[in-house]
């Protein structure tokens, strides 16, 4: 029996337009209607979040954003901020993806601002962190998870850090079909759940819901979460189509 409810969340990075959002739901929302052993979190791109709150309204499918910006409104031409993510229906927000640090720019700080944004707006923050393809070769990952959750979660309180959702992905299993074998996942698990009880108190640590992500497949699906330790994932390419989502889901 698990201790936590699994989170299966998809990713859907920069796929699908508003009339792909609506048929994926219609074929979707059916498939995972008996679903009630976990939540569902699906986060399409900005311009189709509307279409996928409306289509999954009376479900318990629920709709994340996969960003956000730190401040609360102002002059920051082609962002998008919290109470705005909020208005618009969604639950959820993916903070801090690996594609955002490497392509974009995000750092430990502008993840932190983004953290502190969404939990003001009542949205449920996805933090990611993962290693290097180079860190892991370098033993450097438990070092570098370390100080990834020390900078993205500064400055919280134990109640503020209680809602959120950290999924570990490495960077080296993302999009690669290189998936992490329970065993690496676990171990990085364990990392950041300890760290999470020094930081915040033994508690929050046990009821803090970590996510794998990377190339889960349905495929893999089970290994994964026959491991206590992972308390669901957060997928990317395989949460494109519904049947394989839906796979995922009801694993
Ligand atoms: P992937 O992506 O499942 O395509 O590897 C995972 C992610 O980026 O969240």
């Amino acid at each position: 029996m698990r201790k936590r409810v699994p989170v299966m969340a998809g990713n859907w990075k920069m796929y699908k337009s508003v009339a792909e959002t609506v048929e994926y739901f219609e074929k979707f929302r059916p498939l995972v209607a008996e679903a009630t052993h976990c939540e569902i979190v699906i986060a399409p791109p900005f311009p189709s979040l509307q279409v996928a709150v409306e289509m999954t309204r009376g479900t318990p499918i629920r709709i994340g954003a996969q960003n956000l910006h730190w401040q609360e409104q102002g002059a920051y031409t082609g962002e998008v901020c919290g109470s705005m993510l909020k208005a618009c229906g969604c639950t959820h927000v993916i903070i801090g993806h690996s594609e955002r640090r490497q392509y974009f720019g995000e750092t430990d700080e502008t993840v932190n601002g983004r953290l502190k944004a969404a939990l003001a707006s009542g949205l449920v923050p996805i933090v990611c962190v993962g290693e290097r393809l180079e860190q892991r070769e370098a033993g450097q990952t438990e070092a570098v998870l370390i100080e990834q959750l020390e900078g993205g979660l500064a400055g919280l309180t134990p109640a503020e850090f209680s809602p959120i959702l950290i999924a570990y992905e490495p960077v080296w299993a993302i999009g690669t079909g290189r998936t992490a074998t329970p065993e690496i996942a676990v171990e990085a698990h364990r990392v950041i759940r300890e760290r999470a009880a020094r930081r915040f108190g033994p508690l929050p640590a046990e009821y803090l819901r970590i996510l794998y992500g990377g190339s889960v497949k349905p495929d893999n699906i089970k290994g994964l979460m026959a491991r206590p330790e992972i308390d669901g994932v957060l997928v990317g390419g395989a949460s494109l189509d519904a049947g394989s989502m839906a796979s995922i889901v009801n694993f």
